[in-house]
């Protein structure tokens, strides 16, 4: 395996009150960061929205993708490429027209992508297939830091990278939830080439430690 693996921190369990620090401390090992937008309504939990993500944006070069967990994805997308998100990825069970989601981040200057909840089909990843960036396969149910990698998604994982080879279409393969050292090799293994970590790296213990960790991994399976 040749391709760059990118390690993609989900900042959902650093520690808020100082979060410049936390970004710095691990931007070193990873490709981008991962940034977790939930609205009370499509998940039960809140986090952050505009001003947050314009805050993140100056304090790294890195890339941001917001994973938008919200019901109305149409009305916020464009707010968080103006600040600052690089990609923005939706569920599009919640939207009518996810082609216009996903044409208005385009039109805003971003990366585009669908988030496919651990319930959901792969059926809207095939209708927009050419239009997307990213496929963000989720491998916890939407809503918490710290849940457990659901192991039954890794089929899933396999067909949607099936769909982008045969197609020859450019989507990103991300996997998200519960990435750890002893289950990497397997989202790898399905496909994912994007690897979000949140608790497995803002543990409260050693977040640069842990993603040094995570980065020798990778860099390990890329060229295993
Ligand atoms: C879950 C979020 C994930 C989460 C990943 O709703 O979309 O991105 O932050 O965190 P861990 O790696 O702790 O599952
Ligand atoms: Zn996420």
């Amino acid at each position: 395996m040749s391709m760059h693996l990118q390690l993609s921190p989900s900042i959902l369990t650093a520690d808020f009150g100082r979060l410049a620090d936390e970004i710095a401390s691990v931007e070193q090992f990873v490709d981008q960061y991962h940034l977790d937008v939930m609205d009370g309504h499509y998940v039960d939990n809140l986090t952050f929205g505009f001003s947050t993500v314009e805050a993140i944006r100056r304090t790294t070069t890195r890339p941001l993708h917001v994973h938008l967990m919200i019901s109305n994805p149409h009305d916020h997308a464009v707010g968080f490429v103006r600040a600052g998100a690089d990609r923005v990825s939706f569920h599009p069970e919640v939207t009518p027209d996810p082609a216009a989601v996903i044409d208005a981040i385009h039109d805003a200057g971003a990366g585009a992508g669908l988030a496919v909840h651990p319930d959901v089909t792969l059926d809207a990843v095939r209708t927009h297939l050419d239009a997307l960036d990213v496929i963000l396969m989720m491998t916890v149910r939407p809503g918490w830091g710290g849940q457990s990698f659901m192991t039954e998604v890794l089929p899933k994982i396999e067909r949607a990278a099936a769909l982008v080879r045969d197609a020859g279409a450019r989507a990103d393969i991300e996997v998200d939830g519960g990435i750890k050292p002893d289950n990497v090799e397997a989202a790898v293994r399905a496909g994912g080439r994007i690897l979000v970590a949140g608790s497995a790296i803002f543990d409260g213990k050693d977040a640069p430690a842990a993603a040094k960790r995570m980065r020798g991994l990778l860099d390990e399976l890329r060229s295993s």
